[in-house]
């Protein structure tokens, strides 16, 4: 058990979709965690909602396997799982009807944290949220957290922003992008606010360029239908890269709070410019000996969807102007690696002459897998033979510079859920933020569509198309290995 942490205040917690995938993986494995760790008190109570007819001893059932399948954490001792089974109910609702709607409402308890998890499809939200209001089971301090993809595109996210609006103020709304939840991303604000090192240089006089790379080797297989309508920027730049890009770019908020940091962020995603189209690579992972390719993962064998993107992305503001920013995520690709790498320029004059060559440093900041963060100097290669200079690294990995800490570091949606209880948006997206970030994308996607854009195959379990390796050299500059 991790001594530090803070137990919550008990709350009830509803989760709508609990027999659902995410509920299963994330939410419900992540709230054991949680509990094992101590912050989650024992007079908390989890009450899963869904269309399935089932008793509370059903789904504790459900829930034990799902702990069981999807992990319930090295820090759980022997009999703590039924202690949290017993936190847990379940109501059968129904979410378009009045089905179970007064049984749900007399559940919660007067005077506690509400919260409600809507895992479900967005089409669900408003119906959802009408309902929780209409029976009278939410009030003005009630939150409600809400799930990715929201909307596919400016005009429907702002329908969702509208929907929710109606029922609940902006302060109420979580909307979840589990990145932010992730340790390392909020190492990232660490490391730039809490040093005198970096933030100094944090800047186009410095800075030659910015890479974000979030690469994955899993394919498209068995969520096709999802992904198809979505692809690559839809998936994963709108709301993931997007994000990290903000963090990075952004100006210090003068304090570490909601509106504080979220008012910059958004600063920054009005700040972009509209992507030129020869700075954006899309690409298909085509078949190789081990795998499909991605046309034979979905349902249209002509799919012209993308499951990798790369682009250079220009932020215009004094701060950046002139730095490009790399982007590029893909599935099926060699590695499972995430980083994000700030590429220093060279010292302005060699003094050890043009046989020393050109070193610039190079600042990454590795998500997953082996979070950390490692600092490249140039240093003298050690021995005779006059100034040769060599690159070394300033490797701290987490595992290694913590300990035993860095094994209980939570999951990004037990992180996340737990603000949800405290009341801190920091780490959620505001509704004006996920607007300002479709009005970016859309005209990219709307671009490819009207150009009747054809995505470039490329291999699977490679770094991707040719053509996103050639969209940096033409800078004379060159992507990071993707390796783990
Ligand atoms: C999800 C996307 O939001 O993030 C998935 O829908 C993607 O396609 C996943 O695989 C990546 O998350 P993580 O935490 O595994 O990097």
């Amino acid at each position: 058990m991790v001594s530090r942490v803070i137990p919550v205040d008990p709350f009830d917690l509803v989760i709508f979709g609990a027999t659902g995938d995410l509920a299963r993986r994330k939410i419900l494995p992540g709230l054991f965690r949680r509990f094992c760790s101590g912050q989650m008190p024992e007079a908390a109570r989890i009450i899963g909602a869904a269309r399935s007819e089932m008793d509370d001893a059903g789904f504790r059932q459900m829930v034990r396997e799902a702990i069981a399948e999807f992990g319930g954490g090295q820090a759980c001792e022997d009999g703590t799982l039924d202690d949290f089974l017993s936190m847990i109910g379940y109501e059968h609702v129904d979410a378009m009807g009045d089905g179970g709607w007064e049984q749900l409402k007399g559940r919660l308890r007067p005077d506690m944290v509400r919260a409600f998890y809507f895992s479900v499809a967005p089409s669900l939200f408003g119906a959802l949220a009408e309902r929780l209001r209409g029976f009278g089971l939410a009030d003005d301090d009630s939150r409600v957290v809400v799930e990715k993809p929201f909307g596919k595109d400016l005009e429907s996210a702002r329908a969702l922003n509208q929907t929710l609006a109606e029922h609940f103020d902006e302060t109420q709304i979580y909307r979840i992008d589990h990145y932010l939840g992730k340790e390392t991303v909020q190492n990232l604000m660490a490391v730039r606010f809490g040093n005198m090192l970096f933030e100094p240089l944090w800047n186009a006089q410095y800075v030659d360029h910015i890479q974000i790379t979030v690469a994955e080797t899993v394919d498209v297989s068995g969520r096709g239908a999802y992904y198809d309508k979505s692809g690559a920027m839809r998936d994963m730049v709108q709301n993931h890269l997007m994000q990290l890009l903000c963090l990075i770019a952004m100006e210090p908020p003068a304090r570490f709070e909601p509106d504080a940091v979220r008012d910059e962020k958004l600063k920054v995603i009005r700040a972009l410019d509209p992507v030129d189209w020869h700075h954006i690579v899309r690409g298909q992972y085509g078949p190789d000996e081990k795998q499909a390719g991605y046309r034979s993962h979905v349902e249209d064998p002509r799919s012209t969807t993308e499951s990798f993107v790369a682009m250079k992305v220009g932020v215009s503001n004094w701060r950046w102007a002139g730095t490009p920013f790399y982007l590029r995520t893909g599935k099926a690709l060699k590695a499972r690696a995430s980083e994000i790498a700030v590429v220093f320029k060279d010292a302005p004059h060699s003094i050890f002459g043009p046989e020393a060559g050109r070193h610039a440093n190079v600042l990454s900041i590795r998500l997953q897998p082996n979070e950390g963060m490692n600092l490249g100097v140039t240093i003298k290669e050690p021995g005779p033979g006059g100034m040769r200079l060599k690159d070394v690294a300033l490797d701290m990995t987490f595992a290694d510079a913590l300990g035993p800490d860095a094994e209980d570091i939570p999951d990004a949606y037990e992180r996340l859920i737990m603000d949800v209880i405290r009341g801190n948006q920091t780490l959620f997206m505001r509704g004006d933020e996920v607007e300002a970030a479709w009005s970016w994308t859309d005209p990219i996607i709307e671009g490819w569509k009207r150009r009747g854009d054809v995505p470039k195959e490329y291999e699977a379990g490679s770094n991707g198309p040719e053509d996103a390796l050639m969209l940096m050299h033409r800078d004379g500059r060159k992507w990071r290995d993707i390796r783990v």
